[in-house]
């Protein structure tokens, strides 16, 4: 059976292998990509979404575009492991298509309501798309299937200051209201990515699988050179094989108080911690690291089958 699913994110590298690792997956039915801002404004988050579809022949999928800052914050500075332009400055050419219509929020609440129970969202950057639809329309939220996401951090460090992970500190008060939420939640925290690991072995396997395997192996060059995880396709890759992971059921939280730990995520397990708290998520701290990088070079093979 297929998933039916909205991918969130803000390419960003990482972001656009995991779009990479996507597309060929028949076990996923690609709804539509949101952009958010994040790695880096949305006008090039966007732009690169485009561009990744256009690179993959795959432009029939819809993009939209989200939020262009946090909830609360003002414009916030990026990373800048993923270069000027988002995609590791390896020399792209941008996408020459129009820009994305401005409606990721109405997208998202409107996928939700045509076919409740059904959606799920992979969430691959800060999570302000998702905690404005629920906002605008809170009764989506029992309708949402579950919500896949990349951000967190919850035994080990951060990876922007000691407490936090990249995608809670840019926008954590969003972050927290979709951890608040209800919906069922996957949690791909750095306890996991970190294990993650992209070297100069694995790249090299990619570059032997066409034009899409010798792009996505520059850009993780670039990047890896920086930081070296493979964060956000491990999102990907669980809703097509989940039993490459393994993790333990938690009650996450997000820090919005205190300047110290601002986006940090606290996450209780055991009884004493959960007093009495229902687990809210399902978080995720161990990878067949292995096996991922097997199925991203097995996926990105079959757009060089596609071109034969
Ligand atoms: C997250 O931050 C971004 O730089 C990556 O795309 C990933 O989503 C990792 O902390
Ligand atoms: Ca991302």
């Amino acid at each position: 059976m297929t998933e039916s699913i909205i991918i969130d994110c803000d390419p960003g590298v990482d972001d656009a292998a995991a779009l990479l690792l996507a597309f060929p997956s028949t076990e996923l039915e690609i709804l539509g990509i949101t952009a958010v801002a994040g790695n880096i404004p949305l006008e090039k988050t966007e732009a690169n979404a485009r561009f990744v579809c256009e690179l993959a022949g795959r432009s029939d999928i819809r993009v939209l575009q989200g939020c262009g800052r946090p909830l609360l914050y003002p414009q916030r500075a990026g990373v800048t492991v993923h270069g000027e332009d988002g995609l590791g400055d390896i020399g792209l050419q941008r996408s020459s298509s129009p820009p994305a219509e401005r409606a990721a929020i109405d997208f998202i609440i409107n996928q939700v309501r045509a076919a409740p129970g059904e959606v799920t969202i992979a969430v691959l950057g800060p999570m302000t798309n998702i905690a404005v639809a629920l906002a605008i329309d809170p009764g989506i939220a029992p309708l949402i299937k579950r919500i896949v996401f990349m951000g967190g951090a919850a035994f080990c460090k951060g990876n922007v200051t000691e407490r936090a992970e990249f995608n809670f500190y840019f926008d954590p008060h969003a972050a927290q209201a979709v951890v608040a939420s209800g919906i069922p939640m996957v949690m791909f925290g750095l306890d996991v990515t970190h294990k993650a690991i992209i070297t100069p072995e694995r790249t090299e396997r990619l570059k032997r699988l066409g034009r899409i395997g010798a792009v996505a192996a520059d850009m993780l060059t670039s990047y890896g050179a920086g930081d070296p995880c493979l964060h956000d396709p491990c999102v990907i890759a669980y809703l097509i094989e989940p039993e490459i992971f393994s993790g333990v059921e938690g009650f996450v939280e997000v820090d919005v108080q205190s300047d110290l730990a601002m986006g940090q995520s606290i996450v209780s397990v055991s009884q004493r911690e959960l007093a009495g708290r229902t687990p809210n998520c399902l978080v995720m701290t161990d990878v067949d690291h292995d096996r991922l990088f097997a199925l991203l070079e097995e996926r990105y093979a079959r757009f060089l089958a596609q071109a034969a």
